[in-house]
């Protein structure tokens, strides 16, 4: 059932191609093209990893379409509940997340119109929301969330799209290629340095700082190997204290408007003897230079990269773990599905 594969992670991991290529095949329905459109405000409310995807989603909405989001975690909203205007959206891969469902009904009861995105159809959050953009990842069985993660990034970038009247259809019609092309990365070094570790950093800018969130997200859980993800501008008001030459720093460095502020960042960590992992794109060697370990990833759109360095960081989680011969698919203490608050 693994397919030859290891792991169901790493099968699923190589299975994103075609979820990402799913979900922007399948497209938007026209009620939900009409309530994405009316929208003057957006509110995501998630949890976990799919509480990453949400404020990517946040950065690349608000700079791409300048439409204002907010994102709140399922578990927070329901006791502090925000005042609300405009759509709510619910994203949930399994669709039965007691706190994701929580909050969508309290969405629900302010009147708001609501909108699910999940992989489950059939599940709760589609039972309590006007309409579903349904991702197309398939079952995901590890834990861990990878197609679905890459497939809730379809989707809210197909949202995103619409907004923009087609802008990048070009784009996302052809994202899974380089997802593709990401997968057969080298990254033993990298790995290496992880599983010699007890602290990682993960750091980026804009939509690279929840990327970086997940890709702690992804160490700990599978690995158990403690990683924070920062905002990489915040390291120096206060975790720089922790860098030494023992705590690898994975930073994200791609042409986007933050790359030479960011590159700045990295220099400021070297200098404190942190080794770096660095990703960035296809020929930068001036990067490359100034970094312990390069790892490139293919010059897209800035929407590719976001899925590109995120496919990268589930690769080091994943070797990482199997360095350390965790039990992968099924790490200790996590269900697949949190269904009590
Ligand atoms: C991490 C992971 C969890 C889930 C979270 C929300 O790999 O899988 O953090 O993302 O429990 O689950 P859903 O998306 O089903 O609401």
């Amino acid at each position: 059932r693994k397919g030859g594969f290891t792991h169901y992670m790493l099968k699923e991991i190589y299975e994103q191609p075609q979820s990402f290529y799913e979900t922007i095949r399948a497209g938007i329905s026209e009620r939900v093209r009409k309530m994405v459109m009316e929208a003057d405000e957006i509110t995501l409310v998630a949890c976990g990893t799919s509480y990453h995807t949400a404020l990517i989603f946040k950065y690349l909405a608000e700079s791409l379409c300048s439409i204002p989001v907010r994102v709140e975690m399922g578990s927070e909203f329901k006791y502090f509940t925000p005042p609300l205007r405009g759509l709510v959206i619910a994203v949930s891969q399994s669709g039965e997340t007691a706190d994701t469902i929580a909050a969508l009904k309290m969405a629900k009861a302010r009147n708001c119109p609501t909108l699910a995105i999940t992989n489950m159809q059939g599940s709760t959050v589609t039972r309590i929301a006007d309409q579903t953009l349904l991702m197309r990842a398939g079952p995901e069985i590890s834990v861990a969330a990878t197609k679905s993660y890459i497939a809730q990034l379809a989707a809210l970038m197909e949202i995103i799209n619409v907004r923009c009247e087609g802008a990048f259809d070009d784009v996302l019609s052809h994202a899974h290629l380089a997802i593709e092309d990401v997968l057969l990365q080298e990254i033993k070094e990298a790995v290496d340095l992880c599983a010699k570790a007890e602290h990682i950093f993960f750091v980026g800018r804009g939509p690279f700082y929840p990327v970086s969130m997940e890709g702690a997200l992804k160490m700990k859980e599978i690995s158990y190997v403690h990683a924070e993800g920062y905002a990489a501008g915040e390291l120096k008001h206060g975790p720089f204290a922790l860098l030494t030459s023992e705590t690898p720093v994975v930073a994200i460095c791609t042409p986007c408007p933050t790359y030479g502020v960011m590159a700045s960042n990295i220099k400021e960590m070297k200098a404190r003897r942190a080794p770096i992992i660095a990703i960035g794109v296809f020929g930068d060697t001036e990067l490359a230079e100034i970094v312990d370990i390069f790892i490139p990833i293919p010059k897209t759109h800035l929407l590719v990269q976001v899925l590109t360095a995120s496919v990268v960081l589930q690769l080091l989680a994943y070797h990482t773990a199997c360095a350390l011969q965790r039990d992968v698919d099924k790490p200790r203490n996590l269900a697949k599905s949190v269904t009590v608050e």
